[in-house]
């Protein structure tokens, strides 16, 4: 009865009020139209069109992104994802009483997040994640109705406030991961969350154990602590959280068994504990029925994988390689659902390949590599067209490869090498379009190889080596003008080398040995530019060596064991010691010894030979070489002079050239000098045959005065030092990359070291962007130095037996051709001139003040991601124009603080580009800006590997509107599911 009145009451006021204070609505009104246009001012949205009707003559309401209730407050402020750039105006929004949802993820915020954000109390949803914030996380413990809280990948850094979200205890969703927090234990203050479905903790730097009362959050639906440092084994409490759809442990230390009683998460879809050190057998798996992804790659467990993951209706994504799992994979495994990928590489797996994994037509990624897998390749792959990746190299498979699989038309690697398997390369290889790497080694495969190969044009790398191809080489092949490496040696090819081979342009190592090849070798090689390794061996070849290939610049030259006549060309003869050229009776020469003299008086051979010393070839004898002969540098003291000019020289070659090391000490002088660098001077020495080397010379202690004073690192003295030395550098002389800088020999003595370069005649990047020699570089040669210099850094960490990391990435060590191609140079040098160093040399602290990496500050072990920062550094340097250090960024700051000072508005942004680059192109500056911001994150983990960067820099190319994925897709984070082959 009470209420009824009550209710009748208020009624007739609300009528009464409507009438009355209707001025007063328009003014409220008033105040939500100021508060949405100051938040417009505030933010920037360069390419979309969302505030183009936030005007004052349209109704608040009708705004882009805004939702009111029925009173026409504002309820929700909606715009994420729309490129938004600029600092959110909290206090203004705020004043939005009715607002609940204030969603503004994936943007390009930026700024701190202010203590007004805590008035904002009615708020049931927030998203601010995926931006460029800085700072902590201000208290957000008035926000008593939060459900959804998304703070996730926004740099956010300092200490989460835990104390201040453990009272939030109606939070559905917490997501605060991916941000450079401080490392913390796993916080208490979850546990009293016990409403939440949803916790996204990955990459937030929590270590410790995983507690056991992560048991009580029995409403997870979706748990993410990947990336992080947690030790020690999954709690079996773990098991009570049944309604769990997610589970995300990848990249921690965890160790143990899988525990008992995880089979009873039957509804789990999506399982990754992979890169841990788990242990013990798969079998708490068999009943996890509905998993859609299972991924523990990079563990050490044990045992066969259970046969009812052949019953897995879901499972579309299996990867378990790097493991130690014996016997055989289930047959029907992948049969059932629109199969992606299986990576089961690196186990001992054996048994025969399940033969329907692809029956879906789904499939992309089959890697099966090094295993001891058996059978034959099933006859169903040969009709997978989605196929990218087929690769079941070092395996003992059998039979005859199915022709089908040779024209699967969008497989980019092939590889089949060191199984059993017989048969030809069939015609449909034509149908090849985008196969790049045909890996067919040791096997046992034949017949002639197929004409019909050029046509897939994509081909770069065919390795048939030790197989049983017989017949003639197509003369085809010279239509593949992107095939730099073919290894056809230990097969039974015969006829003769088509001429069209000095048509694959890009050929860079040709190796035909041990096959029975007749005729001439066709003087048109000469004309291959990139060549660098040419094999040729035992075979019939005959006639004359043409003169042509006196032109080429090889590394590498073995034409022995043929029938080969005439004379040996005067440049090639150098490279006679090695034998290259031996085994070919009827050669002659005018200076080599084990040949028999030519009898015509050609002569025109250089009598200078017989005092070169060269460099020779990798693995050769170091040639003690004396220099007691030296009279030098005017310069320098006497006693310098001394203490290293007149020592023994110790040659460590790598790489055929012709100079002597006099012609290098001879020009080791200080009017040669053309760059100091932190380990050493480095000269310009001009051979008398034209070509010019780069010298760098490192002293090994510090007996020497003069030029070595500065900060030079030097090595420790003692023998033992000395090997290391020349270890290292024996390493890195093997590294080619045509973005690498070509280190060609050293020569050492007790106290220093000689190290030969290839010679870059336009200097170094921070030259041509900063010195007296500046010169404009439009935006089209910024770009392509910026990713060719991503692609040899790329290679150093990627590409070679082990990672090698610079240390000391800057763009002096950007070196540049006379093409502006770049290259890396100095590479590894940090580690190995380092005094002191501590048996782990990755401890090692080397880099330059401006472009060294935070980590620094609170750790000495550095790794890959380090090179990244420093490479985002000199991104900045490209886009900005600017030096790492400039006064005009204010005390103590430096390139990467002022350029996140500097992301307030698209003006702002946009000043930050050079102004020497033309107008049309700064907004393909920006993308790179976009880049260089993300691989400079406080966090290494959040940076991104060369391998991606140089993904996002090539979709960067000018002109070429395509978007850099800063945000990440959901929350989920996205990492590498493949093999890293
Ligand atoms: C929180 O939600 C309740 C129930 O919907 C509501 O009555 C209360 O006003 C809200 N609190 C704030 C601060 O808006
Ligand atoms: C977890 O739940 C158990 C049983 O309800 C309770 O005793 C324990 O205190 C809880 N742990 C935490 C940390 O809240
Ligand atoms: C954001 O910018 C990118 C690239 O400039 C563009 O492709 C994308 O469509 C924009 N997003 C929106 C929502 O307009």
């Amino acid at each position: 009865m009470e209420k009824k009145t009550f209710f009748k009451t208020t009624s007739h006021i609300s009528i009464i009020f409507l009438t009355f204070f209707l001025p007063m609505a328009t003014s409220n009104d008033d105040q939500q139209l100021n508060t949405l246009l100051t938040i417009k001012t505030s933010l920037n949205s360069p390419n979309t069109h969302v505030f183009d009707n936030w005007i004052s003559s349209n109704s608040v309401c009708k705004f882009t992104g805004i939702l009111c209730d029925i009173n026409n407050m504002v309820l929700e402020i909606e715009l994420s994802n729309k490129n938004l750039t600029g600092s959110v105006p909290f206090s203004s929004i705020c004043e939005l009483k009715s607002l609940e949802k204030l969603s503004l993820g994936k943007n390009m915020l930026h700024g701190e997040i202010s203590s007004d954000l805590s008035k904002c109390v009615g708020l049931k949803y927030l998203d601010l994640g995926n931006n460029f914030f800085s700072g902590e996380i201000p208290s957000l413990s008035s926000m008593k109705n939060l459900t959804h809280l998304y703070m996730n990948c926004s740099g956010f850094s300092g200490i989460i406030p835990w104390n201040s979200l453990e009272s939030l205890t109606g939070l559905v969703v917490l997501s605060i991961g991916d941000n450079p927090f401080h490392q913390t234990p796993f916080p208490e203050a979850v546990s009293r969350l016990l409403n939440l479905n949803w916790l996204y903790l990955t990459n937030c730097s929590i270590g410790g154990e995983i507690p056991r009362w992560i048991g009580n959050l029995t409403e997870l639906i979706n748990l993410e602590i990947a990336m992080n440092y947690l030790s020690g084994e999954i709690p079996v409490e773990i098991t009570k959280l049944r309604k769990l759809w997610q589970l995300e442990l990848y990249q921690n230390d965890l160790t143990g068994k899988l525990p008992v009683g995880l089979r009873n998460l039957t509804n789990l879809e999506y399982f990754d504990a992979s890169s841990n050190k788990l242990y013990g057998d798969l079998s708490e798996i068999r009943f996890l029925n509905n998993l859609v992804s299972l991924q523990l790659l990079e563990n050490e467990f044990t045992g066969e994988i259970p046969q009812e993951l052949g019953d897995f209706k879901k499972l579309v994504d299996f990867s378990l390689y790097q493991n130690k799992l014996t016997g055989p994979l289930p047959q029907r495994l992948g049969s059932w659902a629109e199969f992606d990928f299986i990576d089961v590489s690196e186990n001992f797996l054996t048994g025969p390949i399940p033969p329907d994994m692809c029956r879906k037509g789904t499939m992309t990624k089959l890697l099966m590599l090094q295993n001891n897998f058996t059978g034959t390749i099933p006859e169903s792959y040969a009709n997978c067209k989605t196929l990218i990746r087929f690769r079941v190299s070092k395996n003992q498979l059998s039979g005859v490869v199915p022709s089908g699989i040779w024209g699967l038309p969008n497989v980019d690697i092939i590889d089949i090498e060191s199984n059993d398997l017989e048969g030809p390369i069939s015609a449909d290889i034509s149908n090849a379009k985008v196969v790049k790497q045909l890996y067919l080694a040791n096997n046992k495969l034949s017949g002639e190889i197929p004409s019909e190969i050029s046509k897939a044009e994509a081909l770069s790398l065919i390795d048939l080596s030790d197989n049983q191809f017989s017949g003639k080489l197509p003369s085809s092949i010279g239509e593949l003008k992107k095939l730099s490496n073919i290894h056809l040696d230990g097969n039974q090819l015969s006829g003769s080398i088509p001429e069209s081979l000095g048509s694959c342009d890009s050929l860079n190592d040709l190796s035909m040995a041990f096959n029975s090849l007749s005729g001439p070798i066709p003087a048109s090689l000469g004309s291959l530019k990139n060549l660098n390794f040419l094999n040729l061996s035992n075979n019939k070849l005959s006639g004359r060596i043409p003169e042509s290939l006196s032109s080429l610049k090889l590394n590498l030259i073995d034409l022995s064991d043929n029938d080969l006549s005439g004379l040996i060309p005067a440049s090639l003869s150098v490279m006679a010691s090695n034998g290259s050229f031996s085994g070919n009776d009827d050669l002659c020469s005018h200076t080599l010894k084990n040949f028999k003299q030519c009898s015509s008086a050609k002569s025109g051979m250089s009598s200078d030979l017989r005092t070169l010393i060269v460099c020779v070839l990798i693995g050769s004898i170091a040639m003690l070489v004396s220099l007691a002969l030296f009279i030098y540098s005017k310069r320098s003291s006497k006693e310098h002079e001394k203490s290293w000019k007149e020592n023994s020289w110790d040659v460590k070659s790598f790489h055929v050239l012709t100079f002597t090391e006099e012609e290098i000490l001879a020009a080791i002088d200080q009017d040669n000098v053309i760059g100091k660098g932190g380990s050493g001077n480095v000269y310009k020495v001009s051979l008398e045959n034209g070509l010019d080397l780069a010298v760098k010379h490192i002293w090994h202690n510090d007996s020497c005065g003069g030029e070595k004073k500065s900060s030079t690192p030097m090595l420790a003295k003692g023998g033992q030092k000395l090997k290391e030395f020349d270890a290292e550098v024996h390493a890195l002389s093997s590294i080619r990359h045509i973005n690498v800088v070509k280190l060609y020999c050293s020569i050492s003595s007790e106290d220093s070291s000689l190290l030969v370069y290839e010679y870059m005649p336009n200097g170094s990047l921070w030259d041509r962007l900063h010195m007296f020699k500046k010169m404009e570089l439009d935006w089209s040669t910024r770009y392509a130095i910026a990713l060719g210099s991503a692609k040899g850094l790329e290679y150093l960490h990627h590409g070679c037996e082990r990672p090698i990391i610079h240390r000391d990435v800057k763009s002096s060590n950007i070196l540049l051709d006379e093409l502006f191609k770049p290259t890396i140079a100095d590479f590894g040098l940090a580690k190995i001139t380092q005094t002191n160093s501590t048996k782990d040399s990755t401890h090692v602290i080397a880099g330059t003040h401006g472009y060294i990496a935070p980590e620094y500050g609170y750790t000495n072990k550095i790794n890959e991601k380090s090179d990244v920062y420093s490479f985002g550094v000199v991104l900045m340097e490209l886009v900005t124009g600017k030096r790492p250090i400039e006064q005009e960024f204010g005390e103590k700051k430096d390139i990467v603080e002022w350029v996140s000072s500097k992301l307030k508005t698209k003006e702002s942004v946009l000043s930050l580009v050079d102004s020497a680059i033309a107008e049309h192109f700064k907004e393909d500056a920006i993308k790179v800006l976009r880049i260089a911001i993300l691989c400079t994150s406080t966090l290494p983990a959040v940076r991104p590997m060369m391998r991606n960067v140089v993904k996002m820099l090539e979709e960067a190319e000018p002109c070429k509107l395509v978007g850099i994925v800063i945000a990440k897709d959901g929350d989920k984070k996205d990492k590498l599911q493949e093999h890293k082959l």
